[in-house]
Formats: C-alpha cells, structure tokens, sequence
C-alpha cells in the first residue's frame, strides 16, 4: 500500500525495529523526516553483510537520491551528524536538517552524564545530552544549527541572560570540569563548514513537497512507553515519540497511515518499571536469541513476555493505525509463550483505558494467557500462510486484543526476511 504522508513510530520501549521497516518503506517514499529525539536513537539497517547503525539521520540516507530531512525538535549533536552526512554523501541521498534544530553541546552530556552518576536519581540514559538540551530548548534559549552559521551568532546566544555560565555552574555543581565559553565555541565552529550548507527551513520543505503530492514519511525514535508525556516518568526520555509529535512539528495532522512497530517480546533499556520482565533463565535465553544488547550504548537489554496492555495503550496514545510485529523469528523454541493480557492493580483488574502511569507499571501484577510455541525455522516465511499454526495464533491473538491489523512480520534481520 502506498501513502502520501505515512509515520512509523515504536510502540514499545524504543529498539523494536524501526529502522528497517522504514527502510522497507522506503521504496515507496520520496521523502523521509526525523521529528523528534536525538542521538540517542539507534536504527540498525542491514544490507547483505553489512550492519550500519544511525542515530540522527534518517534511515532513508541509506537509499540513493532519498531525500531525508531532520526537523526542528531534533537534538542534534553535531558529531553525529558530520559522521551520518558521511554516510549519506557516500549513498547518495539528499539531506537538509532544520535551521531551528537544537544544538546538543558538550555541556550538556556532560550535565547528563555526570546526573547518571550521581547517587541517587539514575535513570539510565544513553548520557547523549538529550535530556539537558530539550530543557535547554522548553526555557527558550537552546542553541541552534542555523548558529552555527558564525562565532558571532553562536556567542551572542551563548551568552544571553548568562545562558552558558549558568549551565557551567550546574556542572559545576556536580564537581565537573566544564569547557570554557571559547572552548565551546571553537568546538561549534570545528563543524560549521560541514553542516552549514545542509541547513534548510524544514518546516517550509515539507508543506511545499506536501502541496506538490510528494509520498512523506515521518520516522520516529524510541518508543511511546518512552514518551515524554505518556511514558513513565522520570524513567522516559525527553521528546514526543507519538504521531503528535510529528503533527506538532510540521503542521501535518492527517496521516494515511501510521505504522507501530513492536517486537514479539519486549525489551527495555535503562531503569524503569517493567512488569513482563524476565530476571530468570528464559529473559537470558531471549537476549541471546535476540541479540538484545543496545545499538546506541551497548548494554544488555531487559527482556520479557510481550505485554499487550502496555502495547494497547501505546497504539492509542500513539496514534496507530496499523501494527509491524518485528523478531518473531526470535521466539522459535519458546514454549509455551506467554502473554499479558490484563494487570492486577491495587487488587483490582486495571481497565482497558486507565493510563499507565509509573505506579500502575510499577505495582502492576501481570495476567498471562500461554500460548503453544513452534519449533519450525520461520526465516524462509514470506507470507503469513508460511507461518506454522501456532505463530500464526500469536500474531493474530495481538492483532484481535490490540484491535489493530498487523500488515507484516520481520523474521530475520535481513531486507527480505519479511512476511506480508
Ligand atoms: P535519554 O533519551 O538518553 O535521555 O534516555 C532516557 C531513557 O530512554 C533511558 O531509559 C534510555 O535507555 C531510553 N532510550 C532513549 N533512547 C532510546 C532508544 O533509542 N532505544 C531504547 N531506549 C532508549
């Protein structure tokens, strides 16, 4: 199917595979735009042998005369992004990144970094100074791409109402040692050349490229369990994960279709509740049957049994209108599976719309329905009628709890490796 303005956003805790799902879209899209986050993402793309993770550009920098834009609530961390246009320029796509986008600074990993290791409060971010630089942003005086245009313009916001002093004195604060002013601005100035030209009025590309019918479509990052608003507070990130975020950005408020990826099990990075989690054996077996060791910092992720509440009120705050189940391969020898279908809350079953705040995931006792599992090899299936009956059951068992359609399955990390 084939839309004009389409989105794909994870309906889990981030890392379910978005990447390649809008790689595989791709094909039928002239446009690809990153609206929120920064780089703490971690879309992982596999093209033959070769494995490539990006964290800022959009997933479409991969495909020859792609055009990828980076929209204004994007954190961007110039280093990533000269290392990415690299990785663009060499596949041939187009790139433009908004003027307006903020400008993650050395300051502000190292604010992030150094909150993680204080005593109390870990959240277990991916210490990309995303947290630091979204405040730095909501109270209005973030630094942005289009400053990087000269010294001049990048001093003067730096500098004004005490801007960067003030964030020297939180940093020092936490007994580090920031760079001075001039340190940071011969740090910005180091990527000027390279990212100056690519700078554009995003906002602006995309009404025009709408009018003109172009085939759109918007990529988030993370996951909705991790929104700043719906997911669970502090241990969430910073940015709107959900379509919202996407409209609230561009102006563009009727999607054709807005896909939710989500794995056939869950996982999660960092602190955080997480009532499906496997501490035994089986969560060990999961991570190791699905790889499941972060793409952007390495650690081990959690595992456990796929949650369909938590999956039902993503799709809702999210926005979705169709579902993408990723690694179901993964799941083969697991039997029986288990899935949530419904939590215990303060001694009563949570109703299907309550809001899962941190307490409702923190205190929730998971219901379970088993479900027989399949020891057949699944990553030669490309249609669902290849799927052995029980794996079949499985997705058809979310698609009738979630309400929503499930279009395809990823059963291997390769391009192909995909049921329709
Ligand atoms: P931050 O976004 O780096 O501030 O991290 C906040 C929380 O979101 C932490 O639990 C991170 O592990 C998690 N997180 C941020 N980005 C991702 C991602 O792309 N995948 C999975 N978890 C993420």
């Amino acid at each position: 199917m084939s839309s004009r303005t389409s989105l794909v956003l994870g309906a889990q805790w981030g890392d379910e595979g978005k990447g390649r799902i809008v790689d595989h879209r791709a094909k039928n899209t002239d446009v690809v735009v990153r609206y929120h986050g920064g780089g703490n993402a971690g879309h992982t793309i596999k093209i033959g042998e070769t494995e490539t993770v990006l964290h800022l550009l959009p997933s479409g920098i991969m495909r020859r005369g792609m055009m990828n834009l980076v929209g204004p609530g994007v954190v961007c961390d110039p280093e990533v992004l000269v290392a990415e246009l690299d990785i663009a320029r060499r596949s041939g796509a187009t790139v433009y990144m908004d003027r307006s986008a903020p400008v993650v600074l050395p300051i502000h990993k190292l604010l992030d970094g150094a909150r993680e290791g204080a005593k109390s409060g870990a959240i277990g971010t991916t210490k990309r100074g995303i947290g630091p630089t979204y405040e730095d942003l909501a109270s209005r005086r973030a630094m942005k791409l289009g400053d990087l245009t000269s010294r001049r313009r990048a001093k003067e916001t730096l500098t004004a109402q005490g801007y960067y002093e003030e964030r020297c004195a939180l940093a020092r604060h936490y007994e580090c040692d920031p760079m001075t002013l001039d340190q940071t601005l011969d740090w910005c100035m180091r990527f000027s050349d390279e990212i100056v030209p690519y700078l554009a009025d995003t906002r602006a590309l995309v009404a025009e490229l709408e009018h003109g019918g172009a085939r759109i479509l918007f990529e988030g990052a993370q996951g909705v369990l991790l929104d700043v608003l719906h997911g669970s507070q502090p241990f969430c990130t910073s940015s709107s994960c959900t379509a919202g975020g996407a409209s609230a950005t561009f102006g563009v408020y009727a999607f054709d279709r807005v896909t939710g990826v989500a794995k056939a099990y869950m996982t999660r990075v960092g602190a955080g509740p997480f009532p499906t989690e496997l501490l035994d054996a089986s969560g060990e077996a999961l991570r190791e049957a699905g790889r499941e060791f972060g793409s952007t910092t390495g650690r081990p992720r959690r595992c456990g049994w796929l949650d369909l509440v938590a999956l039902r009120y993503a799709c809702r705050m999210g926005g979705v209108t169709d579902l993408v189940i990723t690694k179901l391969d993964v799941l083969r020898g697991f039997d029986p599976l288990f899935i949530c279908t419904g939590y215990i809350f303060e001694g009563r079953p949570l109703g299907p719309f309550e809001t899962l705040t941190s307490r409702v995931l923190h205190e929730a006792v998971p219901i379970y329905t088993r479900m027989p599992g399949w020891f057949e090899d699944i990553t030669a299936c490309r249609s669902f009628h290849d799927l052995p009956t029980s794996a079949n059951d499985y997705v058809r068992y979310v698609e009738k709890f979630v309400g929503i359609k499930v279009l395809g399955v990823s059963v291997g990390p390769e391009r192909e490796q995909f049921v329709t």
